[in-house]
């Protein structure tokens, strides 16, 4: 059965428009006042309302095994959260243990992903290397629709990626037209703060931002786009925290480099004055990496955002409830590092962005939406309310409020980031593959519904890359 979504405005990352939206089959078939629809079709009232691409957060971690724990959230009621809060697609990460093949954790946590509600991808991190690890990555792309993969450059003693396997990695990127993304830490530099801090007795989560400046953050950002541009490769910074990683992007995109920078939402709307509660649990619960950060650093990210120097908008949502969060009562360093939010995303993002200012309705479909689309290359099946494109969509309320609470969110954690945080302007209804999921406060999601969405190899940026490259490879001197 079809979906005619009727009498709301249809709002473009680039234009608005007056138009009805009917969807069939799953797909888009026509944005346009007054269509041919056939007797019977349900209709959404969309008057008074901003109709939308659905919303993709492209970084989030759904049953991840970290640091001695498992998130939280599922990809069953974390993908149910999403279509709450009006996101219709995640992309999550594969992330493979040290000498674990990459085949082997890509079907694992693709078994894990069967119960997803919402349509997903995933991201492959390169925990390290070897041939095998080269191979698999051109079969992930080839065979898998996977054309992005992850590099940790914090977690010494873990998933750090150091600078050969970088190297290693965006080097095959370019080969296969695949997108680097990086955690832009120097790890070596966490790893000696952190023991720094503890050994003076400083074990609290007031040492976690401590052990992170900003510079460390800056140093690492820096560093990954200069092999990325020596390498002829693109790449994108997830969750930018910092001014020095804004300016690192910003410079290397002034001189014409590809960069792409991802900002969370926990980081433009939560500062760094949280790790000084008096409440250890308060506190811990806002352990995650890069640390929240000064409100002069929050104004330089909504400001990268707003003018370019960012695109995308994410969550890193990676929930931990109190309980676990525990795990580092004694010593920081073992507190699991997370923050949930898959669900606040879009809400946050409008009320700060747009009803203060900030983001004009086109810029916030644009960074929660269409750039994501589009650099993960998935526009405009995804990211776009267009003819052919998935019926993946957010009717938005703009005069709809809410007080954010654990108590009310349907994110299987028991602590909220934003708790206590008033909202205006919020999806009523979500529509994913066509289907009303959440409907004024009633989400109708079964389980396994959600579908895994292969990305193509080789994303706009590469257009202009690839011709670059060419003509600017190396020639030896031809002598006597
Ligand atoms: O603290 C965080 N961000 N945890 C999830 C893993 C990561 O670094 O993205
Ligand atoms: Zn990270
Ligand atoms: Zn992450
Ligand atoms: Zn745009």
């Amino acid at each position: 059965m079809g979906l005619l979504i009727k009498g709301g405005t249809v709002v473009h990352h680039d234009r608005s428009e007056t138009a009805d939206v009917y969807c069939a089959s799953g797909f888009i078939h026509s944005v346009g006042v007054n269509p041919d629809v056939p007797l019977g079709t349900e209709t959404v009232d969309a008057h008074g309302c901003l109709v939308m691409p659905g919303g993709i957060d492209p970084h989030t971690h759904m049953q991840l095994p970290f640091m001695g724990t498992v998130v939280s959230d599922d990809f069953y009621t974390g993908t149910r959260a999403a279509l709450a809060g009006g996101t219709t697609m995640i992309i999550d990460f594969v992330i493979p243990a040290p000498r674990q093949s990459l085949m082997e954790a890509f079907s694992t946590w693709q078994e894990w992903a069967e119960k997803a509600v919402a349509d997903y991808a995933f991201h492959v991190a390169i925990t390290w290397w070897d041939k095998s690890v080269h191979d698999d990555m051109g079969t992930l792309v080839s065979d898998e629709g996977v054309n992005s993969f992850k590099h940790f450059m914090a977690y010494k003693n873990s998933i750090m990626a150091t600078d050969d396997i970088l190297v290693g990695s965006f080097n095959r990127c370019r080969e296969l037209g695949a997108i680097p993304t990086v955690h832009a830490e120097n790890g070596e530099l966490v790893f000696y703060l952190q023991q720094e801090l503890l050994a003076k007795g400083i074990t609290g989560p007031e040492a976690h931002p401590l052990s992170r400046p900003p510079l460390v953050e800056g140093e690492a950002a820096n560093r990954a786009i200069h092999i990325a541009g020596a390498l002829g490769s693109p790449i994108y910074i997830v969750h930018v925290s910092t001014q020095d990683a804004v300016d690192a992007i910003a410079y290397a995109r002034a001189h014409g480099q590809e960069v792409f920078g991802e900002v969370l939402a926990g980081h433009l709307l939560i500062d760094d004055s949280v790790y000084q509660s008096k409440d250890w649990s308060f506190a811990a619960a806002h352990v995650m990496s890069p640390p929240f950060r000064s409100k002069e650093h929050q104004q330089v990210l909504w400001n990268a955002l707003k003018s370019g120097t960012l695109q995308t908008t994410a969550t890193d949502h990676c929930s931990f409830c109190a309980d676990q969060k525990a795990m580092g009562r004694d010593d920081f360093t073992k507190i699991p590092n997370g923050t949930a939010g898959v669900e606040d995303r879009m809400a946050v993002i409008w009320d700060k962005g747009v009803n203060s200012g900030q983001l004009s309705v086109n810029d916030f479909v644009a960074v929660t939406s269409t750039h994501a689309a589009q650099i993960f290359n998935i526009y405009p099946r995804k990211g776009s309310v267009s003819v052919g494109a998935d019926a993946d969509i957010v009717v938005w309320d703009p005069e709809a409020t809410k007080t954010i609470s654990a108590t009310t969110h349907h994110q299987n954690v028991d602590f909220n980031i934003y708790e206590g945080m008033q909202v205006r302007g919020l999806p009523i209804k979500t529509i994913s593959q066509g289907e009303l999921v959440w409907n004024n406060g009633e989400l109708q999601a079964p389980e396994g519904r959600g579908r895994f969405v292969r990305r193509p190899a080789y994303p706009p940026v590469y257009e202009t890359l690839t011709k670059r490259n060419v003509l600017t490879q190396p020639e030896a001197v031809r002598r006597g």
